[in-house]
């Protein structure tokens, strides 16, 4: 008979294999080319932001009663948390541009029948990790090659802290079986990274323990958990401390009640629009209901920093969330000392950041960047590698990015760029493309659909104008 690790390692093995077979595929198709174009402009939409959607959908699905949740990516690492949930009795179904969540109450989830594929996924294995960790279940997470390689061990310490038994891949990769306990053990505990996923998932699981469960972050990251949380009626308490660092309280054994959510625009998504529009003369494209969460806009306060014009306009609250109408103007960028603080803020946005800088006039030092490292990809190494391919002048020093901008001259262009499977890695090369002399080849770009299904179709409507 075949042991849960055994098991687990069998069903990871499967996936990678179909993973292999399906990158096979992907490196005989045709490269997407995108060319140097003329100026962008129209107003568009991107896709539901990400972060939200996961958080929306998990805590709906833990509420007693039915949640309405509008604006959801269709993006594959969001489709990954919402099977995961219906794979644990919860019920989801579309109605129009909506998605119905019936949850089934805090400690309510039920075993699933198979391993749980996140696919892609980092934020849907950590949090569903965190969830699953506080019910007495058992379940297994296999992910893809990419998945399967970054590092699950800043979770796994503070859950097998709370009792959950995880028995892993070596170096504490994907696949990964997690035993939960119910009732699980309330702790404190202070991140060791910078991490809105690992201090999520503790949150999770914080609400099926009894007790206060509380997590200290002494560099702030992204609140959509925290934010939501509370709109879902959960017990929580925030405080600063003398030395600037977040204290988050959250009382188990609370019930949720259900939520309308109308989750905005990925902020994420919307900055491959915006760089794209700075760095294209003639451009101008308005973005609109993205979300302007501070803890994610770090991209505009260092492009603002750079010289961009970008106005934002129409700030509201949605949803316990700040939107807003962003619009962004070619014109002169320069670089820019960006420090190691800023890193938190924006640190999905760096590639598309980069491709910034190398535009620029001057030198941009991005500091602090070590946790670039264990994205979808190593992205310090695949970004760099990406430009310079394409002609930019960009070094990688200790965990800082040094670039010396162009001052404007596109890029050569020409290669062929490894994305190793990274979406926004594949997203802010095609946007090189765009300012090329020769166009720049990206090698996948199907993998863009993790977060931004129809992002070619959109970059060709704002450059054709149609
Ligand atoms: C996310 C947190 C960040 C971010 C990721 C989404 C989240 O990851 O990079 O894309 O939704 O909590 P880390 O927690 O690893 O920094």
């Amino acid at each position: 008979m075949q042991g849960p690790l055994s098991k687990a390692v069998s069903a990871g093995r499967r996936r990678y294999r179909r993973c292999r077979r399906r990158r096979d595929a992907i490196a005989t198709d045709p490269p997407a080319r995108f060319a140097r174009s003329g100026p962008l402009r129209g107003t568009v939409r991107v896709p539901g932001d990400k972060s939200i959607g996961h958080r929306a959908l998990i805590l709906a699905g833990l509420a007693i009663g039915t949640s309405r949740i509008t604006g959801l990516s269709d993006g594959a690492d969001v489709a990954a948390t919402r099977r995961a949930l219906a794979a644990m009795g919860v019920r989801l179904a579309r109605d129009g541009a909506s998605w119905c969540v019936r949850g089934v109450g805090v400690g309510g989830l039920l075993p699933p029948a198979g391993a749980l594929d996140m696919g892609n996924s980092g934020t849907s294995a950590r949090l569903l990790m965190g969830l699953v960790a506080s019910h007495a279940i058992t379940a297994t997470f296999v992910g893809d090659a990419s998945l399967s390689a970054r590092p699950m061990a800043r979770v796994a310490e503070p859950l097998r802290a709370m009792g959950a038994d995880i028995v892993a891949a070596p170096g504490t990769h994907l696949p990964l079986t997690l035993r939960g306990l119910a009732p699980a053990i309330a702790l404190t505990y202070r991140l060791p990274v910078a991490s809105a996923q690992v201090k999520t998932a503790l949150l999770l699981a914080a609400l099926n323990t009894p007790g206060v469960t509380r997590v200290v972050e002494p560099v702030a990251t992204r609140d959509h958990g925290e934010r939501m949380l509370a709109a879902f009626g959960a017990d929580l308490a925030i405080s600063t401390d003398a030395d600037g660092a977040r204290h988050i309280a959250l009382r188990g054994g609370g019930d949720l009640h259900p939520c309308d959510v109308a989750v905005p625009g990925d902020f994420s998504s919307a900055a491959f629009v915006i760089v794209a529009a700075l760095i294209v003369p003639g451009s101008e494209v308005t973005v609109t209901g993205v979300g302007i969460n501070p803890r994610r806009t770090g991209l505009l306060t260092a492009l603002a920093a750079m010289g961009a014009d970008i106005t934002l306009a129409n700030e509201r609250g949605v949803a316990g969330e700040a939107v807003a109408d962003i619009t962004a103007r070619h014109g002169p960028l320069t670089g820019r000392d960006l420090p190691a603080t800023l890193a938190a803020d924006m640190i999905d946005e760096y590639p598309a950041l980069f491709v910034a800088a190398a535009l620029a006039k001057g030198r941009t030092v991005a500091r602090g960047l070590d946790e670039l490292r264990h994205k979808e990809s190593d992205r310090l190494a695949a970004m760099a590698a990406a430009l310079a391919a394409s002609g930019a002048a960009i070094a990688i020093e200790g965990d800082d990015m040094i670039i010396d901008g162009s001052g404007g001259t596109p890029f050569v262009g020409g290669a062929k760029i490894a994305t190793h499977g990274d979406h926004r890695v594949a997203m802010s090369m095609a946007v090189a493309g765009l300012a090329s002399r020769d166009g720049v080849r990206i090698d996948d770009l199907a993998c863009a659909a993790t977060s931004f299904p129809g992002f070619a179709d959109l970059i060709e409507r704002l450059t054709t104008g149609s």
